[in-house]
């Protein structure tokens, strides 16, 4: 491995660590927040190939994505653009599956990402510097200890080429599996006993942003690589499609208590008809899908996309941005 030590010290003076929190408006571990948007239904897919509407479901969070004949278009052409799509539900436990070709050039970010409110997080990043390398990582409730979570795995032509980056997330294990084949491997012993364990209900975000722009700290700019000339530009990421299975769909999840535990995660509404095939794969305890039958109507789904509005809050500024900064800046730190 790199000498990544000096860039986690960079970069642990450079960030605050609370920029993790800059991508959640509401943690349930501090307060008490609106119930999340559930996807209600066993498996969702876009093609974006397909038009305008294979938008369905997805919110952009950061300028304009287009379809086309390759798939959504993300593009950087200049400094500030940060295009990114983020799933209008949640899921609690599942599968997502990204196929998409990553943006060339120096120091881009093509990115899945996928959130809790509480700030647990799974991540898929190719930095463009690298075009045969691609890297994973995960958070549990934003906790930025260095602790070797990362990996970077090799991937041919990411840049030329369309792969599918999956994640299968059950109560068990996080396995990143790479065109088919499961390439890493996190089981929930492993993550700090649970505790670093991503298991609260999350959504899914996709984007492109410029981890070597000029103004980003130089911790920063060296984990991507170097600096990103813009007049090579532009930087195209396309996003051929994304294929979703929620193994607990329901209309809502609401946190019960702030322990963030998934046994505390309650599912209003549960679609309980593929929940035989679902504990096959996913659950290990019963627990989540048995609190999900008592839904009591005290929560509203009207909170979809309560961490969008955190990087809709932050547009003005940065926007989502910001949003995948964190992520990408974290793994930064955890390269060690
Ligand atoms: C809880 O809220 C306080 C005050 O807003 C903040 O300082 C703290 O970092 C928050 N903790 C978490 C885990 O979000
Ligand atoms: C149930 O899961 C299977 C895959 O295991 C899928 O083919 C089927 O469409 C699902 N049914 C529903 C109602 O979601
Ligand atoms: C997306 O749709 C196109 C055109 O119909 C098709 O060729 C392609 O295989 C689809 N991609 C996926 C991943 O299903
Ligand atoms: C998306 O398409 C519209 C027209 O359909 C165009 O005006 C816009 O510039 C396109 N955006 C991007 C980012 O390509
Ligand atoms: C990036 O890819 C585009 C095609 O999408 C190509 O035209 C361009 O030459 C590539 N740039 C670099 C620096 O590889
Ligand atoms: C944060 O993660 C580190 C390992 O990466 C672990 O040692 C530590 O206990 C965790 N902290 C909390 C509060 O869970
Ligand atoms: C990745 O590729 C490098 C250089 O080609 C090689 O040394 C390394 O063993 C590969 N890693 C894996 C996990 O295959
Ligand atoms: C899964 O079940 C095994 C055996 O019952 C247990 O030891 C383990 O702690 C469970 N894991 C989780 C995440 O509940
Ligand atoms: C559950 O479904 C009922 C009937 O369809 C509806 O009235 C209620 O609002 C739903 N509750 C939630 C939390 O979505
Ligand atoms: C889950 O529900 C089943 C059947 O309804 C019951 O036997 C089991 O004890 C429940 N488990 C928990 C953890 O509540
Ligand atoms: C996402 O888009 C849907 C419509 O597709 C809208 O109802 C919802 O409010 C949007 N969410 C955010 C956070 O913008």
């Amino acid at each position: 491995m790199k000498s990544y030590m000096q860039w986690a010290v960079a970069l642990a003076a450079a960030l605050p660590l609370c920029a993790a929190q800059t991508y959640t408006s509401c943690n349930p571990l501090n307060e008490t927040c609106p119930a999340d948007k559930g996807l209600n239904q066993w498996s969702f897919e876009s093609n974006f190939t397909t038009g305008a509407s294979s938008f369905d479901g997805w919110n952009f969070t950061d300028g304009k994505v287009n379809s086309t004949s390759l798939g959504a278009k993300f593009e950087i052409k200049a400094e500030g653009d940060a295009p990114t799509i983020e799933s209008d539900f949640y899921i609690f436990f599942g599968y997502v599956e990204v196929k998409f070709r990553a943006a060339n050039g120096t120091g881009i970010i093509s990115t899945s990402v996928m959130e809790s409110d509480c700030l647990d997080e799974i991540d898929w990043e190719q930095v463009s510097t690298w075009d045969n390398e691609v890297q994973t990582d995960y958070f549990g409730k934003g906790n930025t200890t260095a602790g070797g979570r990362s990996a970077t795995l090799n991937v041919t032509d990411s840049e030329e080429e369309f792969h599918t980056y999956a994640v299968d997330w059950t109560t068990e294990k996080i396995e990143w599996i790479l065109d088919g084949v499961v390439q890493k491997t996190v089981t929930y012993e492993e993550a700090v006993d649970g505790t670093n364990f991503p298991q609260t209900p999350m959504n899914i975000r996709i984007g492109i942003w410029a981890g070597g722009d000029p103004d980003n700290s130089i911790g920063t700019i060296e984990w991507a690589g170097g600096e990103t000339d813009y007049s090579e530009g532009p930087f195209i990421m396309y996003l051929e499609s994304v294929k979703i299975i929620n193994y607990n769909p329901a209309e809502s999840y609401t946190y019960t208590d702030k322990t963030g535990d998934y046994t505390s995660i309650k599912a209003a509404n549960t679609t309980s008809s593929n929940s035989t095939t679902t504990s096959s794969k996913s659950t290990n305890s019963s627990s989540s899908s048995n609190s999900s039958s008592s839904s009591s109507g005290s929560s509203a789904s009207s909170s979809s996309g309560l961490s969008s509005s955190a990087a809709t809050g932050l547009s003005a500024s940065f926007g989502s941005l910001v949003a995948i900064v964190g992520a990408g800046l974290l793994t930064g730190l955890l390269q060690l």
